[in-house]
C-alpha cells in the first residue's frame, strides 16, 4: 500500500530553537518512516520581510543542517528548497484566481502582520496562505502536520508534541523575540546555561503539592525532556515537599541541556561547512519532489483548461 502524502514547511529565517526542535523536528522524524514526507525550506515565503539577497542561501543551508543534525534523514524524506520547485508558483498562481480578499484580509495571521509592519504590507503577505496552499496541494498531501498553537489543529501524529514557553514566562520561545529567554540549537554551552540561570522563578511554593505556575511548569518540563527521569522526580518531590532550590534545579538542567543540544550543534556546524554535501541534499530533495509536483500541475493545467497542444 502506498503511503499518505504529508507536506511541511520550515520557515528558513532565525535560528532554530528547542520549542521548534521539540514541538515539530522530533514530529518530522517519527513520520518519516510512515509516511511520504515532503519537507521543505519556505524561502519564497521569506521575501515577504524583504530579507537581504546575502542572506538567503545561509539561512537555507542553516535550517537544513540543523534539522538534518536533529535527526531528519534526507534519505527517507524529500527534503528541498520551495524555489526549486517552479510548479508550486504556477499553481499559486492558479489558486490566487479563487482565493478573494475578503477571505485573505480575514486571516488572523495577516490582521497580526498589518499591526506589526504597517508601512509593509504588500500583497505577498496578503496571499500567504495560498502560497502554503500551493506548498500542500501540489503534492496532493493529505496531511499537514501543525504546533500545538497553530489553529486549526489539522493533524498531530502524536499527542506528545509539547509548547516550550520562553524563559522569562512570557509567551513561547521564538526565532527573533526573547532571545535572552530562548535556546537555540546553535547556542553554545555557556549561552545555554546562562539563559537557564536566568529563568524567571520565584520564592517556591508555600504549601505542599501545590499547582505550579507555567514558568515553573516549563522548567519541569525542560528537565523531563533532557534529564534522566529520577532527576527529575528528585526535584518533583522537592516541589510538592515545599523545599526545592530553584538555583540547585536550574544548575542541574543547564547541565543536561547543554548535554542535549551539544551534539545537534557540533553536527550542524559541521554539515554548514560541507556545502557540496548540502547543494547535493538539496538537488535530489528537488529532483524526488519535483516528480510528484510535475505530475500534479500537469492535472492542475488539465483542468483549468490549460492544455492546447
Ligand atoms: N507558514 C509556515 C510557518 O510559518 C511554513 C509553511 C509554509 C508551511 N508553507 C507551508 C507549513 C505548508 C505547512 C504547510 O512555519
Amino acid at each position: 500500500m502506498s503511503k499518505e502524502i504529508v507536506v511541511s514547511g520550515i520557515r528558513s529565517t532565525g535560528h532554530l530553537h528547542l520549542g521548534n526542535y521539540f514541538g515539530a523536528i522530533q514530529n518530522y522524524i517519527k513520520m518519516q518512516d510512515a509516511y511520504n514526507c515532503y519537507f521543505f525550506v519556505a524561502d519564497y515565503h521569506s521575501l515577504t520581510t524583504h530579507p537581504d539577497p546575502k542572506d538567503l542561501k545561509a539561512n537555507v543551508f542553516r535550517v537544513v543542517s540543523e534539522n538534518i543534525a536533529s535527526g531528519l534523514d534526507p534519505e527517507k524524506v524529500a527534503l528541498y528548497a520551495q524555489s526549486d520547485l517552479p510548479e508550486i508558483p504556477e499553481l499559486y498562481l492558479m489558486l490566487n484566481m479563487n482565493a478573494y480578499m475578503g477571505e485573505l484580509e480575514k486571516v488572523p495571521t495577516f490582521k497580526d502582520k498589518v499591526r506589526q509592519q504597517p508601512d509593509n504590507v504588500n500583497a505577498g503577505l496578503l496571499t500567504y496562505p495560498v502560497l502554503m496552499a500551493a506548498d500542500i496541494l501540489i503534492h496532493r498531501a493529505v496531511k499537514v502536520p501543525v504546533g500545538k498553537d497553530q489553529e486549526p489543529e489539522v493533524f498531530r501524529f502524536n499527542n506528545d508534541t509539547v509548547k516550550i514557553m520562553s524563559l522569562d514566562g512570557t509567551g513561547k520561545m521564538s526565532k527573533s523575540e526573547n532571545i535572552n529567554a530562548t535556546i537555540y540549537l546553535s547556542d553554545d554551552d555557556d549561552t545555554i546555561k546562562k539563559k537557564i540561570m536566568k529563568a524567571k522563578t520565584d520564592a517556591g511554593p508555600t504549601e505542599a503539592n501545590a499547582v505550579m505556575p507555567d514558568y515553573i511548569q516549563n522548567l519541569f518540563l525542560l528537565m523531563h525532556l533532557s534529564s534522566k527521569p529520577e532527576i527529575v522526580d528528585i526535584y518533583r518531590s522537592a516541589y510538592n515537599n515545599c523545599n526545592i532550590r530553584y538555583g540547585d534545579m536550574k544548575k542541574q538542567l543547564a547541565e543536561d541541556m547543554a548535554a542535549f543540544v551539544r551534539p545537534i550543534r557540533e553536527h550542524a556546524t559541521e554539515l554548514q561547512k560541507d556545502e557540496q554535501k548540502l547543494r547535493k541534499i538539496l538537488k535530489d530533495g528537488a529532483e524526488k519532489a519535483r516528480e510528484s509536483a510535475s505530475k500534479n500541475i500537469a492535472e492542475a493545467r488539465k483542468l483549468i483548461g490549460i492544455n492546447y497542444y
